[in-house]
């Protein structure tokens, strides 16, 4: 019998008949995320419920040297959760719950199959608010977004993922579980590895729950549009607001390209003139916003802003914010091949890298329509195309785009993490011995090399999955 034969049924054993899943037509929907990575099919899916299960699968696939690939919500950017060749997934969409939360404590526990958006509509119910907002909410998971450390539009006034994960349970690469982190607001207690946990991508330990910090809900929310006639006439509005006071709960950028999609869809009429569009969202107490969007609106008109305007209620605001959610989807609807960078820089050098963006697109002969979250200088630069030969100057323009990015003292990803899609490219961030000092502490926790193989490092990527 092949050891992953004998890894399956000690889980099937172990988790209940019908936990193992070898179904090829039910194995598809497994073998990739929404990336362009390549989709490579599992070997079988594993359901769990619990942390029981997860640590019996893991008991079994170190045992038995199988490769595992944990995955929550399946909808990440670089390929994170594609199984290696012979490997198993370890679905966890079954252990979707909210376990608890405490309002005087200001948390929440939940299981890592939690789809976000559920996750925020209980809290809010409570008027409690989980900030992190990754634009796929209806779809992404709360384990997927630990595992990528997920950012969104309003990490720029509330953080990212790991400023909410105070603790966790966690299933180590052979089986052990272990609680790390706390429940106190305060905690200093040996090495962070809560916070290392974040944003490692599955390649160190699965988490099984986790307990998140809430904040009260902001009673009002108001949402703003601002036209511009050029991107440069954008590029200082961030810092404009900042010294001027104003902190709003997040700037959106979109470039010409990119409203050209979402005008049909936004709701409200974008001028024909507008080059660059920022979204712009204020919330507090709802007299003070009324005050506050007044001087933001004399800002951006200081600013030359060819208009602004207000969504008046809340289906105007949602449709607004719908469009944007959806870009990267639309995006990928206009052109045979998508690629997606997630690149960040100072917010003071936003503009030095928007128009290095649109010289890359003169020269490389490519549309590459940018937007993203300009409060926090992270931009998705998207590469569009249909013909094959086109794939030279798309290689091309990525590793000028990263080599200025890098330049610009910026950094390779913000928010979709490295996966297998980005892998090729840490060196260019990283030095060997930085890369070295990870590949170690890998070492440590996955002796074996099964957890979640070939993802962030470059060596990895290449014998799993072939990337290069
Ligand atoms: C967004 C995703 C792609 O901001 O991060 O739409
Ligand atoms: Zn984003």
């Amino acid at each position: 019998m092949s050891s992953l034969d004998s890894a399956l049924i000690a889980i099937e054993r172990a988790c209940g008949s019908g936990s193992v899943i070898r179904d090829p037509s039910l194995l598809e929907g497994y073998a990739h995320d929404e990336s362009e990575a390549e989709p490579c099919m599992p070997e079988a899916v594993v359901r769990a419920t619990s942390t029981a299960d997860v640590s019996e699968v893991m008991k079994a696939a170190y045992e038995h040297e199988v490769p595992v690939t944990p995955r929550g919500g399946g909808s990440g950017r670089v390929g994170g959760a594609i199984p290696v060749p012979g490997g198993i997934v370890l679905a966890l969409e079954k252990m979707n719950e909210v376990r608890g939360i405490d309002k005087r404590e200001l948390t929440t526990r939940v299981q890592p199959g939690l789809i976000l958006g559920d996750l925020k509509r209980i809290t809010e119910e409570e008027l409690l608010f989980y900030p992190p907002d990754p634009n796929s909410l209806d779809s992404c998971a709360i384990g997927g977004n630990i595992a990528a450390n997920a950012g969104g539009p309003r990490a720029f006034k509330y953080g990212v993922t790991r400023e909410y994960v105070m603790g966790m349970d966690v299933v180590l690469a052979d089986g052990t579980i272990l609680k790390l982190g706390r429940e106190t607001k305060k905690g200093v207690t040996g090495y962070d590895l809560t916070a290392l946990m974040v944003g490692s991508e599955g390649t160190l330990g699965i988490v099984t729950e986790a307990t998140l910090r809430l904040i009260p809900k902001p009673e009002s929310t108001v949402t703003a549009m601002a036209c511009f006639s050029s991107l440069e006439e954008v590029a200082p509005v961030v810092s404009t607001l900042l010294a001027r006071g104003q902190l709003p709960a997040c700037i959106e950028l979109l470039d010409e390209q990119a409203i050209g999609i979402v005008r049909p869809e936004a709701g409200l009429t974008i001028p024909e003139e507008t080059k660059a569009m920022l979204l712009i969202e204020l919330d507090g107490e709802e007299t003070a916003l009324e005050t506050e969007l007044e001087r933001l609106g004399n800002i951006l008109f200081d600013l030359d802003a060819l208009e602004v305007l207000v969504a008046q209620s809340s289906s105007e605001r949602e449709r607004l914010w719908a469009s944007r959610r959806e870009l990267s989807h639309s995006l990928k609807r206009q052109a045979k091949n998508k690629l997606a960078e997630d690149v960040v820089v100072p917010r003071t050098k936003m503009a030095e890298l928007l128009s290095y963006c649109a010289q890359l697109s003169e020269q490389h002969q490519l549309l590459m329509p940018t937007y993203g979250h300009a409060g926090d200088g992270n931009l998705h630069v998207n590469f569009l195309w249909n013909d094959p030969d086109e794939k030279v100057q798309v290689d091309q323009a990525i590793e000028a785009l990263f080599q200025r990015t890098i330049d610009l003292h910026g950094t390779l990803s913000g928010e979709h993490g490295i996966g297998i899609l980005k892998a090729p490219y840490l060196p260019m961030e990283q030095p060997p011995a930085l890369i070295a000092l990870q590949e170690k502490i890998k070492d440590v926790f996955d002796p074996k090399h099964i957890l979640n193989p070939g993802k962030i490092f470059p060596a990895d990527a290449k014998r799993f999955h072939g990337a290069c």
